[in-house]
């Protein structure tokens, strides 16, 4: 038995030594867990099943080295807007790998989206496509699209981060005569081709029966339109929304959890309606980078009222995290500098911003806590960055990458310089 470490290990690293060196709050990000996650999705998904296209959803965590991260592990990019967009072209990320999402798209996204040729624009109504086309024509470019669905499931997730159901802004229900005149529309076209449709559920999902259930809705469109139209739809991508263990009671699902079930319903789907195999997209974004983030604080003023609470603030929350307040998202929490010490007490992780819901993890059963403890917070590297916000002025803490490689600094922490670098008087 080697020595028992006091100190929480993470990818290598002690967590408390690197809360020293670059200080806190600190978002730390494995490179070697992104690369398993990754490998896990080649292997399960794109060796196992031909014709098949794992696109990561940049909306989890996006900076100019996660696209290099992404491009090296051969995986597709999906951008939501101009910004996303201007990242991932700065890094120089294959545009023909890029897919373009949104729905509401400026004419700016869509002449950007054609301008940088990516490899696919996900229409999300009618009228983007009318703007696709005419967009297209103006810049003699080719693009290839595919349509939004919403094929009227319900997820078992918070209501914020469902995205399948009827009653949902993205994409289009379509009724049997719309969706013809929407393939007449696009056959007109010279430029833009419809390759297929997609849809994405909602997210943190740890169910498969709605992506069954999707598919099959989508099946049909595939089989109506090859017999009404003569039109055989080339792909179909079913979003991400996989989901991940946030607590220790959580349980895990590996990626063929989701994937076999996905695959095994296209494949029977298929034959059963008499319809080619369309290429197959998947979209995650938590299940690749969500597991590979935890986040560093420093403990400040504990507060105990007596026979009611004890408050233990930190110095970040919901700026860095804004989950627990938005979705009443859990979180396990860690005392860093005291791994085998027992649990003594129970205390509520509050941040620092001047908000009562600003509260990151109620009652946490931790060792006695003192001032100065590093309390890391897991599975914090997906949509906790990417919606960080300056409430309070709170400059966004540094995003630190370590792992087998080494570590370095992918995202610099703001200082207080930057909170003004727009103002003017
Ligand atoms: N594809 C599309 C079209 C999406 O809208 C999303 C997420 C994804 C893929 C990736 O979903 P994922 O695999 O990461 O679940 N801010 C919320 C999550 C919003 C997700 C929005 N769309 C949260 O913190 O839970």
């Amino acid at each position: 038995m080697g020595k028992q470490l006091d100190n929480l290990q993470f990818s290598g690293y002690d967590t408390v030594e690197l809360a020293k060196e670059y200080g806190t709050p600190l978002y730390v990000l494995s490179r070697d867990i992104i690369h398993q996650r990754c490998k896990e999705i080649r292997e399960k998904f794109i060796d196992k099943y031909e014709n098949t296209m794992a696109i990561y959803a940049s909306k989890a965590f996006l900076s100019l080295a996660m696209c290099k991260i992404i491009e090296d592990e051969g995986l597709s990019l999906d951008v939501v807007s101009g910004g996303e967009l201007y990242i991932a072209h700065k890094s120089s990320f294959p545009m023909e790998r890029v897919v373009f999402h949104g729905n509401n798209k400026s004419d700016e996204e869509i002449e950007m989206a054609i301008k940088y040729e990516v490899g696919r624009i996900v229409a999300d109504n009618s009228e983007d496509i009318e703007r696709i086309i005419e967009f297209s024509e103006k810049y003699q470019k080719k693009v290839k699209i595919l349509l939004r669905i919403t094929p009227g499931v319900n997820g078992n997730t918070h209501k914020y981060i469902l995205t399948g159901q009827k009653d949902s802004k993205f994409g289009i229900s379509l009724k049997e005569e719309e969706i013809n005149l929407i393939v007449e529309q696009i056959q007109k076209s010279k430029f833009v081709t419809l390759m297929g449709f997609h849809f994405h559920l909602g997210s943190n999902l740890h169910q498969k029966d709605i992506y069954v259930s999707s598919i099959n809705y989508a099946l049909d469109y595939y089989k109506f339109l090859k017999i009404n139209k003569g039109f055989e739809a080339q792909e179909l991508n079913v979003g991400g929304g996989f989901g991940i263990k946030y607590l220790e009671s959580d349980e895990f699902k590996p990626i063929e959890f989701f994937i076999d079930a996905i695959m095994e319903t296209i494949i029977a789907g298929c034959e059963e309606r008499k319809i080619r195999l369309p290429k197959i997209l998947i979209e995650p974004g938590r299940w690749i980078v969500g597991e590979a983030g935890i986040t560093l604080y420093e403990i400040g003023t504990i507060k105990n009222i007596e026979g009611v609470r004890t408050y233990a603030s930190i110095n970040g929350g919901m700026t860095d995290n804004p989950r627990p307040a938005l979705y009443d998202a859990k979180y396990q929490g860690i005392i860093a500098n005291k791994l085998n010490q027992k649990t003594e007490m129970v205390a509520t992780i509050a941040g620092k911003c001047c908000e009562s819901g600003d509260i990151l993890i109620w009652d946490l059963a931790v060792p006695k806590l003192e001032k100065g403890d590093i309390l890391a917070v897991l599975s914090t590297g997906a949509y906790n960055y990417s919606m960080s916000s300056n409430y309070n002025k709170i400059p966004r803490p540094a995003v630190l990458l370590v792992g087998e490689e080494g570590k370095r600094i992918i995202v610099e922490r703001e200082s207080f310089e930057d909170l003004i670098k727009n103002d003017k008087y």
